[in-house]
């Protein structure tokens, strides 16, 4: 072989190279099982008899995103019986704020101490790690349509709330949703990964993005 074989060779530039390592590195690491996975919506299965219906990617991104800018900068957010908002939340990478999963299902104990173990029925039950109203906002969806479930579930709502409360549940849920946590029906329609039979509103009490369109 002559150095003039070797000439022929096309050669890259060294910043053509290093664009090219770059990209394979960045393909490399999109394939790779990483430390993200765990918090992709539906990366635990819904389970019916808990009353699981997952939100749709783009609702649970929005509730997210409404989350963090009613929360604010550094904020604290608590998801009650919402794990598919939390997930987001966690998957943002939104690392300034505290987030929460208040959770019935022991399968979302993988989120660790950001988990925990909740039961609508026992609505104060919490750990002394959870102070009263240490929560910029509460979003919550009630594995119920019932009224017991929400008023439950609202004890749990004011007691971690500072204020902002953002809330999913039927539309048919209206009236008792006022009453119990003074919110109103927003003009944002929650989807979910499944259509489910029941209409689903999104509900707050305070001037909300999801009275917006994006
Ligand atoms: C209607 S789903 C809401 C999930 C929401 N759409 C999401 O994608 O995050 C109701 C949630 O309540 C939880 N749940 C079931 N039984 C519960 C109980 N006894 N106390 C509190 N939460 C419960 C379920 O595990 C489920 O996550």
């Amino acid at each position: 072989m002559s150095d003039s074989e070797d000439d022929d060779i096309p050669q890259l530039s060294s910043h053509a190279l290093a664009a090219l390592q770059e990209f394979y590195a960045e393909q490399k690491q999109s394939t790779i099982p990483g430390r993200d996975d765990k918090y992709n919506v539906g990366v635990i299965e819904e389970n019916w008899q808990l009353s699981q219906f997952w939100y749709s990617q783009d609702t649970a991104l929005r509730l997210a995103q409404e989350a963090i800018a009613a929360a604010g900068e550094g904020g604290r957010i608590a998801c009650v019986s919402a794990p598919s908002v939390y997930q987001k939340l966690r998957e943002l990478h939104r690392e300034d704020i505290s987030v929460y999963i208040f959770e019935y299902d022991r399968r979302f104990a993988i989120y660790g101490e950001e988990f925990v173990f909740y039961d609508y029925n026992n609505p104060l039950d919490l750990p002394g790690r959870i102070p009263e109203h240490s929560f910029d906002i509460v979003v919550a969806d009630p594995p119920y349509l019932s009224e017991e479930c929400l008023r439950k579930t609202s004890e749990t709502v004011r007691f971690l709330t500072r204020g902002k409360v953002l809330l999913c549940t039927g539309a048919v849920m209206e009236e008792q949703a006022t009453q119990l946590l003074g919110v109103k029906m927003c003009k944002f329609i929650p989807e979910h990964s499944r259509n489910l039979a029941n209409e689903f509103r999104c509900y707050t009490n305070y001037d909300s993005g999801l009275d917006y369109e994006t």
